[in-house]
């Protein structure tokens, strides 16, 4: 058992809930001690976990308060306005869940370039997709935006909440996002609770704005002295960071313009990384295999980022080097958004076979049977039924590294 545990009677939800609604965020914080390890690290690495939260992802909460508040000041009017969005998806799917629960139309604009899994989620939950060039300007009128404000126009009853202006995007993360992080802190058994670094990357910048906003508030209320190190991530190929814009395959994260929602210099952001496509990519590999947690692009970029900090940078050796510091990193989305593309296929269905994958091959391979104790016995021309008379009946084959099991034959000429 981790001794970063709470008591086994600390419940997620109480009671039974009305709805999905009701299943918006609560996400874990976990703590990647294996990952700090292979990183030689003595901090803590502590993950806050966004694919549990009810539509796989940080905009879930974003999603939910948007509707809210617009129900509240009379924006949206259940039953005629529809709800139209330009996203890089995640935003999109929490819109899309929660209007097939109060049952709004959707329409949501995507960039070509992300997944097909996202718009498959989004066509299931019943929202109407419009794809555009990836390549467009922000402000031009082919891009997602430009498409989303036209379809807004003609549409009647057409909203759009925006999250790239629209203030309960940060306001969702200060109130409820950030909030989680500090129960999951306060009801650890950790001697230390304070946040010494928060690294989060930025798309619109709603999360790490609002969640910056909040940790200078609380540390303020609590008296505390020590600042905080709050570093934002960048891909190479957009410019919240500087630099200039280009392609990248990582979703969710970068922009060719600084959004409204985001507020990119100090006392919010204290740093900024860039990372590349391949060291995000690595990384979620890495999550996968020594964590167990099964995230997307962008939290490879995240935490990416995050290591690139501890290592790499005055500010970041000195937490690096404290043990019991706290530094979280907030990981988005998962990898059911990301199944189909490249990046992800290509390592794992040729992922470097591990110690069991010759032994497998030889336990069920024709001609070879297992040893009675377990062990493949490597010489006997036995099959898998012990059988010794004469022919074999091995039940399976080895194709691009995969065994796969035949039928067996039972009996001579029998299958
Ligand atoms: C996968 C993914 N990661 C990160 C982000 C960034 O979040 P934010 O827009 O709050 O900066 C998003 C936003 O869409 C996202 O979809």
């Amino acid at each position: 058992m981790s001794n970063t545990s709470t008591t086994s009677t600390n419940h997620r939800w109480q009671g039974v809930l009305p709805s999905a609604i009701e299943a918006v965020g609560n996400t874990p914080l976990i703590a990647l001690d294996r990952l700090r390890d292979e990183h030689k690290l003595k901090c803590r690495i502590l993950a806050k976990v966004e694919f549990f939260s009810v539509g796989g992802s940080v905009k879930d909460r974003i999603a939910r308060r948007m509707i809210q508040k617009a129900e509240e000041d009379g924006t949206l009017i259940p039953g005629y306005s529809v709800i139209i969005e330009p996203t890089s998806g995640n935003t999109g799917i929490g819109l899309a869940l929660i209007s097939a629960i109060k049952g709004y139309r959707c329409v949501i604009t995507l960039p070509n370039k992300m997944s097909r899994e996202k718009e498959a989620t989004l066509r299931a939950l019943g929202a109407e997709v419009v794809r555009t060039p990836t390549d467009a300007a922000w402000d031009s009128e082919e891009s997602h935006i430009g498409v989303a404000r036209k379809l807004r126009d003609s549409i009647p009853g057409g909203v759009i909440l925006d999250q790239y202006s629209n203030e309960n995007n940060p306001l969702a993360h200060f109130h409820e996002t950030y909030q989680e992080i500090k129960h999951s802190l306060d009801t650890s058994n950790f001697a230390n609770k304070r946040i010494a670094a928060l690294v989060a990357g930025a798309g619109t910048g709603g999360t790490i704005t609002g969640l910056s906003k909040a940790l200078r508030a609380d540390q303020k209320a609590q008296g505390e002295k020590e600042h905080a190190v709050v570093v934002g991530v960048d891909p190479v190929g957009s410019i919240l960071a500087g630099g200039c814009v280009g392609p990248y395959e990582v979703e969710g994260i970068g922009y060719d313009f600084i959004p409204e929602v985001l507020d990119p210099g100090k006392p919010n952001i204290d740093q900024w990384v860039k990372t590349g496509d391949d060291e995000s990519f690595a990384m979620v590999r890495q999550v996968i295999r020594t964590e167990g947690l099964l995230t997307g692009g962008s939290s490879g970029s995240a935490l990416a980022g995050a290591i690139k900090f501890l290592q790499d940078t005055p500010e970041g050796q000195a937490i690096a080097q404290r043990e019991g510091a706290n530094v979280v990193v907030v990981l988005p989305d998962g990898i059911r958004n990301y199944i189909s593309k490249e990046w992800f296929l290509s390592e794992s269905l040729n992922a470097q076979p591990t110690h069991l994958s010759g032994e497998k091959a030889q336990i069920l391979s024709n001609n070879i049977a297992p040893a009675t104790n377990g062990k493949p016995n490597g010489t006997a021309s036995k099959g898998i039924n012990g059988n010794t008379n004469g022919h074999t009946n091995g039940i399976a084959h080895e194709e691009n590294g995969i065994v796969h099991v035949d039928q067996v034959k039972t009996r001579e000429g029998e299958e």
